[in-house]
């Protein structure tokens, strides 16, 4: 038996593991259905010891089960909340260990799916066509079909898709055309690398593609097509040769990008061959595109070395930020981009820990799951506090030799997956060898426990400060009485950095008056900008100004974007304020948000407990 490590799946994945998975479905706009046959190959893990096969589910209907074309004995048990409903199937007398089982599962999603959201022709932009996508992570797979729905088991996939729209997929295309059947056309596509449940990706409507680099191409609605080229085209392979560098070539063959309708609930999600993007990085200004940095910098760090359990998912995202930052020092040709994003970071971290308590478990490195659904464990903190403890050994050992670290870790556990004691011992290995002898002593310091397991803030490094001094030093004169701001204070200015400036605002011990709110909002064009990152942060402002006059902007953005990062900070300050008005807008653009925002942004409003 394997260790089983994942106390968010109810599958038996100790004893079998999805070695191959063969999705044969069908999109059925008219019922919003996925519907067809998924084939899994499991490999037995005991030697005739385990008689059943556990797989994950959530509101599925599942039909039948066999094992080699002969129908199985198999029972889905009751639900257990946000685990979904075991799929129980009997296999009298097991295999031999190292044998590999074919399961056929004919099985149909329902209307309660939270993976997929599926927009009428009204709903999109041309409103011309239909269109769907998914979005698995971190437990939303087991609702598209029965699967061992854990980032410690992956396996390589083949998609048979139909469709009578194009459809894009988390694997290599196998044809440069579909095959016309009768249900629609039929799209193929391999993933060779094994991969996760959670990065199993589809999306189909109408979508139009452009190339935005040597391997990539963005994908999105034909309207906002050359929008989407210009804002990509001009970075996208400087992240790559960057990122490259920085690890190893790139494993995946393509990186595209898929620009998603407005209600994608998240920044970006690194599913293979094709991020998913919200539509909000594509801001007409260049000043977004980190979003992508970071999903293509998931290349490395997620899809192929992927924490084994959610409760270690800062080895995804905090490793993430850190290799989105040194792309961002080597793109700017500048180390002060570095620190100023890590300072935005600190910010974030010290915010999300300030929200939960300082002793909040959520504020770990290493969070308990036991009973915890991973979204509502969702947060800065494995992002920053993971990112602290990268950068932290990398200034302990010095960055010459954590450079020689870095490929060594990602080639070391390049398709598998792993915990942070793995990575404690890797590490350890590593600069274990007689020629970092000299580092000996100070590697002996770290204080993995208290890295891992330590609520509230790690110790705070000493950043370079050159970039956000001047949005400090603006922030200090809006504090002033007889300060006349003028649109030249931030016209040289990042997005970025005018962010920090309204961040640090927005921290002021005393709310802006409701006049001076306003006045901020008009001299630097944030309450008319198309940049949803700076206009969001202008309404936190304004609505902790208790502007009222605010309000109604606040209920028509949170009509336009379904970005969970400003919809549920927008509710929330909105609700503070205003609560008739945040529950009337929330009920008019219920269908607008995806299945996953509409159920958190419930339980923000205390509207609804979890299922
Ligand atoms: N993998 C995450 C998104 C995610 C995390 C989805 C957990 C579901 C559960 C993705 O890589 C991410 O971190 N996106 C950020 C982008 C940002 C940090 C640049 C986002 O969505 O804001
Ligand atoms: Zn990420």
């Amino acid at each position: 038996m394997a260790p089983v490590r994942d106390p968010n799946t109810l599958s038996n994945y100790g004893e079998w593991q999805t070695k191959h998975t063969t999705a044969n479905l069908t999109l059925n706009f008219a019922d919003k259905c996925l519907h067809g046959s998924v084939l899994l190959e499991l490999e037995s893990l005991t030697d005739k010891a385990s008689t059943e096969i556990i797989l994950d589910s959530s509101y599925l209907a599942v039909s039948s089960v066999k094992l080699n074309a002969a129908p199985l004995p198999w029972e889905i048990k009751p639900r257990t909340k946000y685990l979904g409903s075991p799929v129980h199937i009997a296999l009298a007398d097991g295999a031999a260990k190292g044998a590999v089982v074919k399961l056929e599962i004919d099985v149909a999603t329902t209307g309660d799916c939270t993976a997929l959201q599926w927009l009428t022709p009204a709903q999109t932009s041309n409103k011309k066509a239909p269109f769907m996508f998914s979005q698995c992570q971190a437990i939303h797979a087991r609702s598209l079909f029965p699967c061992q729905d854990t980032p410690g088991v992956k396996s390589t996939y083949d998609f048979n898709i139909t469709s009578p729209y194009v459809v894009v997929a988390s694997g290599v295309p196998v044809s440069d055309a579909p095959q016309e059947t009768d249900g629609g056309k039929l799209y193929k596509f391999q993933q060779k690398v094994p991969i996760p449940s959670y990065l199993f990706a589809l999306a189909s409507g109408d979508i139009a593609t452009a190339p935005i680099g040597k391997r990539s191409s963005v994908a999105t609605g034909p309207n906002e097509l050359q929008a989407s080229q210009w804002e990509l085209e001009h970075d996208m392979d400087k992240f790559m040769d960057a990122a490259e560098k920085l690890v190893f070539p790139y494993k995946w063959g393509e990186y595209n990008v898929l620009v998603l309708p407005p209600s994608f609930p998240y920044g970006g999600m690194e599913n293979p061959i094709f991020t998913f993007a919200t539509p909000t990085i594509i801001s007409g200004d260049r000043q977004n595109v980190d979003v992508i940095a970071h999903e293509l910098a998931h290349s490395w760090s997620g899809n192929l070395v992927t924490s084994c359990s959610w409760e270690h998912f800062w080895l995804n995202e905090g490793w993430t930020m850190y290799l989105e930052r040194r792309i961002q020092a080597v793109v700017h040709n500048d180390d002060a981009h570095f620190d100023f994003s890590a300072i935005r970071g600190w910010t974030a971290l010290e915010e999300a820990i300030g929200e939960f308590g300082k002793d909040h478990e959520f504020t770990k490195l290493c969070i308990n799951h036991k009973d915890i659904d991973p979204d509502d464990a969702f947060s800065t903190v494995p992002y920053e506090k993971g990112f602290h403890f990268v950068w932290y050994l990398d200034r302990l050992v010095g960055r010459e030799n954590f450079d020689k670290f870095i490929p060594h870790y990602f080639g070391k556990w390049a398709t598998k997956s792993l915990d942070s004691f793995e990575f404690k011992d890797t590490f350890l290995d590593f600069f274990g060898a007689p020629e970092y002898k000299s580092l000996e002593d100070k590697i002996a310091w770290i204080d993995w426990e208290g890295r891992f397991f330590s609520t509230g803030l790690p110790p705070k490094p000493k950043f370079n400060t050159s970039l956000v001094d001047v949005c400090f030093e603006l922030a200090e004169k809006w504090k002033q009485k007889d300060f006349s701001p003028s649109t030249s204070d931030i016209s040289s200015w990042t997005g970025n950095q005018v962010l920090v400036f309204l961040n640090s605002v927005q921290e002021f011990e005393e709310p802006l008056a409701v006049e001076k709110s306003q006045l901020l909002g008009k001299v630097y064009g944030l309450s008319d900008s198309k940049n949803v990152e700076l206009k969001s942060q202008y309404y936190q402002i304004a609505m902790r100004a208790k502007d009222s006059s605010s309000y109604q902007g606040v209920a028509d953005l949170l009509g336009e974007v379904g970005r969970m990062k400003f919809v549920r900070t927008l509710f929330r300050s909105l609700n503070e304020v205003d609560r008739e008005l945040a529950l009337k807008t929330f009920e008019k653009n219920r269908d607008f948000y995806h299945p996953i925002c509409r159920q958190m942004v419930e339980k923000d409003l205390g509207l609804a407990e979890s299922k």
